[in-house]
């Protein structure tokens, strides 16, 4: 079993307690390990390392667990990085959601404005992470977590040459639902998705062996007026059965605009204040749960239930300890799909093994998906270099780019505001 020391940056998040316990299940494959959590708050730090502690003594695990906001100090001879934070917590999420809904624009947290200025914030940290990575554990490999996960990734793997790979479990999901939604069992689909994070689409999709899609189609023929089915899940549906393969969620955003739009307008409280109303009791919970010889987590009372960026934990597994193993990643593509350039970083199948990991030959996305797929693609590569690098014409121009936007007014007076909004968390040449 691998020993390794792992530094998980956002150590002290609402989501860490949920990792943690996705660790301690697959505690056994990393015996002998240490897991430093970094962060900001030394309170929330102290308490996950209580909880996690007490999870590891109960099961006698080998694992140990330290702390500590001083991120170059932790990061220090890792072999591995899990970072996963969220600068300017759940409040600059609200912004995103709400700003650009003045202007007849969705607000959403990886998509449109509100997912590109999440992308200037985590860059613009990542860019000082992968420096002190670059200082202290250049061989380490970094496993990330942080959305927008696809631009994130754009950004390092162009500009650093440590090793680095963004995961998000929507592909384990995404088809699987479809199933579900039609009363059929999600255990027997096999679905393969790609193209982007939240922007991919499926190349495979069986149900025991065959094709699913006919069986999507006969049960939406039958239920396309069901108003007891809420109206994304049909929106999806139909657009799954028009386009002939799955689609991630997030297409709902471009492919139904202006209903989702007008929703989003008469909803009264954004996800980041359904979220932060919930907030305060995970960390009750989560302070009750340490005071006990043997925490348990209640997956209602913890943010994302309990088994946490587990996908990044198998990936871990899977390199470290040499499994050979077949997983959803994103990465530069590498000719995995055929019709997106080489070096842009998109969502496919990667086979992980000691050398890390290898996309897998996918062939092309369909005619039908693949010109929005590739301007998400180009306005990935913009957004990446201009949070990077860039001033702030490349960052209105990026904007502009948008598939949401597509207005220059538009995407001149958004970036203003939340420019502005979002000031102490940008790069001064933005703000210029
Ligand atoms: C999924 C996506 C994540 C996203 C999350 C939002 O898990 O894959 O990228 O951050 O949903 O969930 P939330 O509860 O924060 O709205």
């Amino acid at each position: 079993m691998a020993r390794i020391k792992i530094a998980y940056i956002g150590g002290g998040s609402t989501r860490a307690p949920g990792t943690m316990v996705s660790f301690i299940h697959q505690g056994q494959n990393f015996l002998g390990s240490e897991i430093v959590l970094i962060d900001l708050d030394e309170e929330r730090l102290a308490l996950v390392k209580k909880l996690a502690d007490k999870m590891i003594a109960v099961r006698g695990l080998d694992l140990r667990v330290s702390v500590t906001t001083r991120r170059r100090d932790g990061l220090r001879d890792c072999d591995a990085v899990l970072t996963s934070y969220r600068p300017g917590g759940f409040e600059a999420r609200h912004l995103d959601e709400s700003i650009p809904l003045k202007y007849g624009v969705i607000g959403q947290e990886t998509q449109g404005p509100g997912g590109f200025f999440m992308a200037l914030r985590s860059i613009a940290v990542m860019k000082e992470i992968i420096a002190d990575v670059e200082a202290v554990c250049p061989k380490a490999r970094v496993f990330n977590y942080t959305n927008p996960v696809n631009i994130v990734a754009e950004a390092v793997t162009h500009n650093s040459p440590v090793w680095f790979a963004a995961f998000c479990e929507g592909p384990l999901f995404f088809g699987h639902d479809f199933a579900e939604w039609i009363g059929l069992d999600r255990t027997r689909m096999d679905v393969a998705m790609i193209g982007l994070n939240h922007g991919s689409w499926s190349v495979r999709h069986t149900y025991d062996g065959q094709d699913f899609m006919p069986l999507l189609e006969h049960a939406y023929a039958a239920r396309c007026r069901d108003t007891s089915l809420p109206a994304w899940k049909l929106r999806l549906m139909n657009l799954a059965v028009t386009m002939g393969a799955l689609p991630a969620h997030y297409f709902q955003y471009y492919y139904f605009k202006e209903e989702i739009l007008s929703e989003l307008q008469a909803k009264p409280t954004t996800r980041a204040q359904d979220i932060m109303a919930r907030v305060p009791d995970y960390w009750q919970h989560y302070r009750e749960q340490a005071e006990r010889d043997d925490p348990q987590l209640d997956p209602r009372r913890s943010r994302g239930g309990i088994h946490e960026l587990e996908l990044a934990i198998d990936a871990m597994d899977a390199i470290f300890n040499d499994r050979g193993e077949v997983l959803p990643v994103n990465v530069p593509n590498r000719g995995s799909i055929s019709n997106l350039p080489d070096d842009r970083v998109v969502e496919t199948q990667g086979y992980l093994d000691r050398h890390g990991i290898t996309p897998l030959a996918m062939g092309p996305l369909p005619p039908q998906v693949l010109g929005l797929v590739e301007m998400l693609s180009e306005y990935q590569s913009l957004t990446a270099q201009a949070a990077w690098s860039g001033t702030k014409r490349d960052a209105v121009r990026a904007l502009a780019s948008n598939p949401l936007v597509f207005s220059l007014h538009k995407a001149q007076a958004i970036y203003d505001e939340m420019a502005a909004a979002h000031a102490r968390y940008l790069p001064e040449r933005l703000l210029r």
